[in-house]
């Protein structure tokens, strides 16, 4: 691998043993990826915050520098952490003091995370708690090098804003944060971000629920590949387009796709193929649309809901005032819970405006900061949930062993009034 001047004083430790540390692993890492080079990043999301049962036992053996050298640096010597050299936030991590009661999530978790975020706050990560960030004022810019986590907010980033970044790790995003440097490699090449398929959709895809589906298909069809998509699509909506790629992400491992006209790289179907001929088309029509619809619902079998959960990835300011209006007037079912995932930035916004209001008369909850997969927590005694979330659909089975029905923002709304699943596929 060929290091700049910079980066060969950084790993020789010109700028403490840190940042050597942090240049050992990302060189370790390029290496072993056959990676020629390092490219300057100013954008870190990753996650420095999360609290586990090995962070406890680290910060009690030597503290909040032990815990970042090992977790987050990938060394085990005992070494001094300094600021943030870039501009580095957190993504979502566990629960926070103001989900005590509601959610059953353990007080030595929430305390040990309160510690982090002190410690780290004050050397530069932004503690953003979200795993939107694009959502709360980190917008990368078209072209720029980001070292980003989390494999929802990695697709917007590539395909929605047009920023470059692979899906980074706890440890590759703690050392870009301190040497501004991460493996120049997979979406960071220009020739790794042309199209690899063609989906041609037949159907109306037009709204939230459309988009999930759609997004479901195409990341089990492409699985890690780069999708392209024309046909019957209507002008997507950020929301629209955050479950496409959270739902493409999950059923596959989908961190970049172009829809010509829309995504910034694919002015056009050819654009978005580059060097290579257009290929054939994958068709998805309403067989497609109805087996993806039946499969993400096959973990349900009861139709007692017992919780619904809404705001996967984590809900815009939009997709609240819409849960707020679907509920107004409205009283949830007395055995049934409704939490609404939102990034703390956003609900400051709903509370001020009257939106949690309302969704709290009803008897709903907006939660921050993480989710039920994140933290593997969902309402005592949950047997049956409801969402809107292909992703949640996907994953919160497995990880709870829990039921799951997956259908509408209305259909989950009714599902949490009445107690019980009436969705299908109109
Ligand atoms: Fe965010 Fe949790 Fe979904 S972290 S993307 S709300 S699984």
């Amino acid at each position: 691998m060929k290091l700049t001047d910079d980066e060969k004083a950084m790993r020789d430790g010109a700028e403490g043993p840190a940042v050597a540390a942090a240049m050992d692993l990302l060189v370790r890492y390029g290496e072993a990826l056959d990676c020629e080079r390092l490219c300057d990043t100013r954008n870190v999301a990753g996650t420095m915050t999360q609290p586990s049962p090995a962070k406890t036992r680290l910060v009690k053996e030597g503290g909040w520098h032990k815990a970042f050298a090992v977790i987050n640096l990938d060394c085990d010597e005992d070494i001094e952490i300094p600021d943030m050299r870039v501009p580095t936030c957190q993504l979502q991590h566990g629960f926070s003091g103001d989900a005590e009661g509601v959610v059953p999530y353990s007080k030595e978790l929430i305390e040990l995370q309160d510690d982090a975020e002190a410690f780290y706050g004050r050397r530069g990560v932004s503690i953003l708690a979200t795993c939107t960030p694009y959502q709360v004022g980190n917008l990368p810019v078209r072209g720029e090098h980001c070292a980003w986590m989390e494999s929802s907010a990695v697709v917007y980033c590539n395909a929605i804003l047009g920023a470059r970044t692979n899906c980074e790790g706890t440890a590759s995003t703690g050392a870009a944060s301190l040497t501004g440097k991460i493996p120049c490699w997979g979406n960071h090449l220009p020739e790794n971000r042309y199209g690899t398929h063609l989906v041609d959709v037949g159907v109306p895809v037009d709204d939230f629920l459309e988009w999930g589906m759609l997004g479901y298909f195409v990341g089990d069809l492409v699985q890690e590949d780069r999708p392209v998509i024309t046909g019957e699509i209507g002008q997507p909506e950020l929301v629209d387009l955050k479950h496409f790629g959270a739902a493409a992400a999950s059923s596959g491992g989908v961190e970049h796709y172009h829809i010509p006209g829309i995504t910034p790289e694919a002015p056009s179907l050819e654009a978005a193929f580059g060097p290579q001929p257009v290929p054939e088309s994958v068709h998805y029509g309403p067989a497609q649309r109805l087996a993806i619809y039946e499969d993400l619902n096959s973990q349900g079998s009861s139709t007692d809901v017992d919780f619904v959960l809404l705001g996967c990835p984590h809900a815009s300011i939009e997709q609240i005032w819409r849960a707020a209006k679907a509920l107004d007037g409205r009283t949830l079912n007395s055995g049934t819970q409704l939490w609404i995932v939102v990034p703390r930035a956003l609900k400051a916004v709903a509370d001020r405006s009257g939106y949690t209001e309302t969704i709290e008369r009803a008897g709903g909850r907006l939660l921050t900061d993480s989710c039920p997969a994140m933290s593997r927590a969902a309402p005592t005694g949950t047997k049956v949930f409801a969402t809107d979330s292909a992703k949640q659909a996907h994953y919160l089975p497995a990880i709870l062993g829990i039921d799951a029905w997956f259908g509408s923002l209305e259909d989950c709304v009714n599902a949490a009034v009445t107690g019980r699943w009436t969705g299908g596929l109109r």
